[in-house]
Parts: C-alpha cells; sequence; structure tokens
C-alpha cells in the first residue's frame, strides 16, 4: 500500500513482540521485507474457499447437477478458460479490450501493468463479489459475462448462454475460513508514526 520495504521493516522491527516471533520463525535473518511478505503470504494461503466445484475436479461427478455442469460446458466452449483457467479460474496477466473497447473504459484511469497486461482475476466466490471489473462499473454477473463476451472474445453471448454460464458461476460460491484476530504487537517510541 506504497510503503515503502525499508519503512515497513523498520515498522515491525521496532516492535520486540515481532522481533523475537520472526526470529523464532526465521532464525537469524529475522524481520525482513521477504520474510515479511512470506508471512503474509502463508496467512492468505489459508484463506481456501472450498466448494461443490472442488468435490467435481476431485471426482465426484455428481457434486455438479446437469445444469451446473451444462454451465461449465458452454464456459469452456465459449473460451472463456482461455484466461480464466486453472484451479483459481484466474491469476495470470492477460491483455484486456482484446476484440473491443469496455464499455465503461472511460470511467477512471486503469491502464495496466507497463505492457498494458491486467491481472485475470479469480471467478471463485464472483457471485458474491459484484461489483465487476477493474472499476466496478458492471453490478448484474449476467452484464459482467456478456461484455466479457464482446470485450475479450469477439463474441456475442445470449441470454441463454450467460445464464448457463451464471448456474455454473456460483458453483464457485464456497464456504469461508473463519478467521481468529491476532493481538497485535504493542508499538514502541522508535516505530515511525505516519506522515501528515
Ligand atoms: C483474454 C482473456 C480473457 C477471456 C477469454 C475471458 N476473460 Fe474474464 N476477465 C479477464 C480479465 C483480464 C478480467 C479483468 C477485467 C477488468 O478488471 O477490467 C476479467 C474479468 C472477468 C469478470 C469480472 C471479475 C471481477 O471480479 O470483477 C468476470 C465475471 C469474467 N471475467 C468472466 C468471464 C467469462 C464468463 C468469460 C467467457 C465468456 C471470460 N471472462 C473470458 C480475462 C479474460
Amino acid at each position: 500500500m506504497a510503503t515503502p520495504a525499508s519503512l515497513a521493516v523498520e515498522k515491525i522491527a521496532s516492535m520486540p513482540e515481532y522481533v523475537k516471533e520472526f526470529k523464532k520463525i526465521y532464525g537469524n535473518d529475522g524481520v525482513t521485507f521477504d520474510n515479511i511478505a512470506d508471512a503474509i503470504a502463508t496467512f492468505e494461503r489459508t484463506l481456501l474457499t472450498p466448494s461443490k466445484f472442488d468435490k467435481f475436479l476431485e471426482g465426484d461427478t455428481r457434486a455438479l447437477n446437469k445444469k451446473e455442469q451444462e454451465g461449465l460446458k458452454t464456459f469452456i466452449d465459449k473460451g472463456c478458460t482461455a484466461c480464466h483457467t486453472g484451479v483459481n479460474l484466474g491469476g495470470s496477466m492477460q491483455a484486456f479490450q482484446v476484440a473491443a473497447k469496455y464499455k465503461f473504459a472511460n470511467i477512471g484511469d486503469f491502464k495496466g501493468d507497463a505492457n498494458g497486461l491486467v491481472k485475470t482475476p479469480t471467478l471463485r466466490n464472483i457471485a458474491e463479489t459484484a461489483p465487476y471489473f477493474h472499476n466496478g462499473a458492471i453490478w448484474s454477473l449476467k452484464d459482467a459475462i456478456k461484455e466479457m463476451g464482446s470485450v475479450q472474445l469477439g463474441i456475442e453471448i445470449s441470454d441463454k448462454e450467460a445464464a448457463s454460464i451464471e448456474r455454473f458461476l456460483h458453483t464457485l460460491t464456497g464456504k469461508k475460513p473463519s478467521i481468529t484476530y491476532p493481538q497485535f504487537p504493542k508499538a514502541t517510541e522508535k516505530t515511525p508514526k505516519p506522515e501528515l
């Protein structure tokens, strides 16, 4: 969040309890920026939301009903899996507006990375995370599906096909992990203050 790496290290290293915990886990390396990133990543790896799609992937073909399986087939046949691929149905950097301009491209000033690439979002729990796209300009999942067809694939997705894909996407809604909030170590006089 725009915190320079050195400031992040200075903050964490200013609190003895963190220093102790880092030493316990990372040995003499202690508080380094890489270890801070590793600690956060280790926590994030616990944020799994298993759904019936996982049961299906594990081989339980009855985990998805006939309509949901048809939706998965439509999702694959239309070419969505060119980008929304792998166990997270997303994650890779891709070109955006491949076939046509995004309907709300004029809102915000988003250009992607230096090469104009955009991270393909995961579609897990997508039915619960409206609004959609980088600027949150599309509120209905069906509209998002149809917009993807025109913007990324250059095809028109019919209402019926969009409804079918949507049915599949609902199978990606999973069980949320319960999180126990930690007691954070106390700041000390050495802890850098926010700059006003
Ligand atoms: C060429 C790669 C590509 C293809 C093909 C593609 N997508 Fe996407 N998808 C993306 C990218 C990149 C974004 C992020 C766009 C943005 O944030 O503006 C995205 C965003 C989305 C979103 C909104 C996610 C969110 O959290 O806001 C949905 C839903 C979606 N895609 C579904 C689909 C469906 C359904 C298909 C097939 C009809 C499809 N996509 C085909 C790359 C692709």
